[in-house]
């Protein structure tokens, strides 16, 4: 028997909704000799105003014990004051990726067959972005002075480093080399962030050369919220910065379906730390506490978590029980609960 040892940060939002039916879920596709024990963590917001307290050096250590790591999504009221500056989704979020060394931000994009796309000609879309973790803009290298006067100057750093890009470029052809269609996309702004730009551009070249059987092109990140509308087919594997990578992957759920739907995993592909998976959405304040969430993206988040810790079996479970769940959807809504439980009943039937 094998057992999976998991920490669960549930959150804030919709974040403890979507998880508890992820939970079902994985529960029901894991082989019956899996034991699994998941240990909650009450990190988020709410727990901020309560107790002061973000994610300390303790916390991480307690973390860094289990297998992997489960996450709904963080972040309170935007209009608190108390949590301004994103002090939550830097503090808790971008910490825990960076201190687990996620460096790659894993999301995938695919349309499910019975998906209804809002582009009418979408195509085959079924594309992977390869989005780096632990660099660029997001470090928080930056700083201003003068701050509230005229004379304010704000400065926000984009840090690249060598070794940074590197690993990801690396992980982006293995990625690609994996795949069908073999094709890699490296997306940036060589034309104006001229450094990072060429330091992304040069990287992928030399590495290029080792993968003989990968097709590479290049796209500027505006032109590619063109093609993500009108021919969203030309993608197979996006690798790119943080920041752009934050932004297209929103634009990518938007058009295979909704951000209900968008999974992801935070990756430590040399597995020193556990890799942790999310929806790629946030805590939607908008429709908390209301069971209206989506759980699917959590739930699709469980796939990529069970094939990462190599219950492949578990993992393809879940995403033919999502498919199917998908395809038989109807008009009628359904409750966060009620879609769980569908995933979770089919899975235990077989
Ligand atoms: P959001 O993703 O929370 O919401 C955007 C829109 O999508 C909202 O209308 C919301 O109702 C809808 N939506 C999101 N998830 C849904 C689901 N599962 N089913 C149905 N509809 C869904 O983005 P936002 O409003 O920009 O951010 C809200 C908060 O979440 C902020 O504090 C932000 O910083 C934080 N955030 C956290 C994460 C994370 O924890 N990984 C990611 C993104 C945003
Ligand atoms: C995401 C989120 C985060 C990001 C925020 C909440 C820090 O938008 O996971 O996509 O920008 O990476
Ligand atoms: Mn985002």
């Amino acid at each position: 028997p094998t057992s999976l040892n998991l920490a669960v940060i549930p959150g804030d939002g919709i974040g403890p909704e979507v998880i508890a039916e992820a939970l079902k879920v994985l529960r029901a596709a894991v082989d019956s000799d899996v034991d699994v024990a998941a240990t909650e963590y009450p990190f988020g917001a709410g727990h901020f105003l309560e107790t002061g307290r973000i994610l300390d050096d303790a916390d991480l250590d307690a973390l860094k014990q289990h297998d992997a790591i489960l996450l709904g999504a963080v972040g309170g009221d935007p209009r608190d004051p108390r949590l301004k500056g994103g002090i939550i989704e830097r503090g808790l979020l971008l910490k825990l990726r960076f201190a687990l060394d996620h460096y790659v931000n894993l999301r995938p994009t695919m349309l499910f067959p019975s998906v209804e796309s809002p582009l009418a000609n979408p195509g085959h879309v079924d594309f992977v972005v390869v989005r780096e973790g632990t660099e660029g803009p997001y470090v928080g290298n930056g700083g201003a002075i003068r701050v509230g006067t005229p004379a304010e100057v704000a400065n926000e750093i984009s840090v690249n480093t060598a070794f940074g890009v590197e690993r990801l470029v690396r992980f982006g052809f293995e990625t690609a080399s994996s795949r069908p269609a073999k094709k890699l996309t490296l997306v940036h702004k060589t034309n104006v962030l001229v450094f990072a730009g060429s330091l992304w551009q040069r990287t992928v070249d030399r590495v290029a050369l080792e993968y003989p059987d990968v097709a590479v092109d290049y796209l500027h990140i505006d032109a590619v919220t063109i093609f993500l509308v009108t021919n969203p087919g030309r993608f197979d594997t996006i690798v790119t910065d943080n920041l752009f990578g934050d932004i297209i992957t929103d634009l990518a759920a938007a058009i295979s379906g909704g951000i209900g739907l968008a999974a992801s995993g935070n990756i430590n592909p040399d597995g020193t730390f556990p890799s942790m998976f999310e929806p790629v959405h946030g805590s939607a304040p908008d429709i908390a506490g209301q069971q209206k969430a989506d759980p699917t993206a959590a739930i699709l988040s469980v796939a990529l978590l069970l094939e990462h810790i190599g219950q492949t079996d578990a993992s393809a479970r879940v995403s033919a029980a999502v498919s199917a769940d998908l395809a038989a959807r109807g008009s009628t809504p359904r409750s966060t609960a009620q879609i769980g439980d569908a995933i979770a009943a089919s899975l235990t039937k077989n």
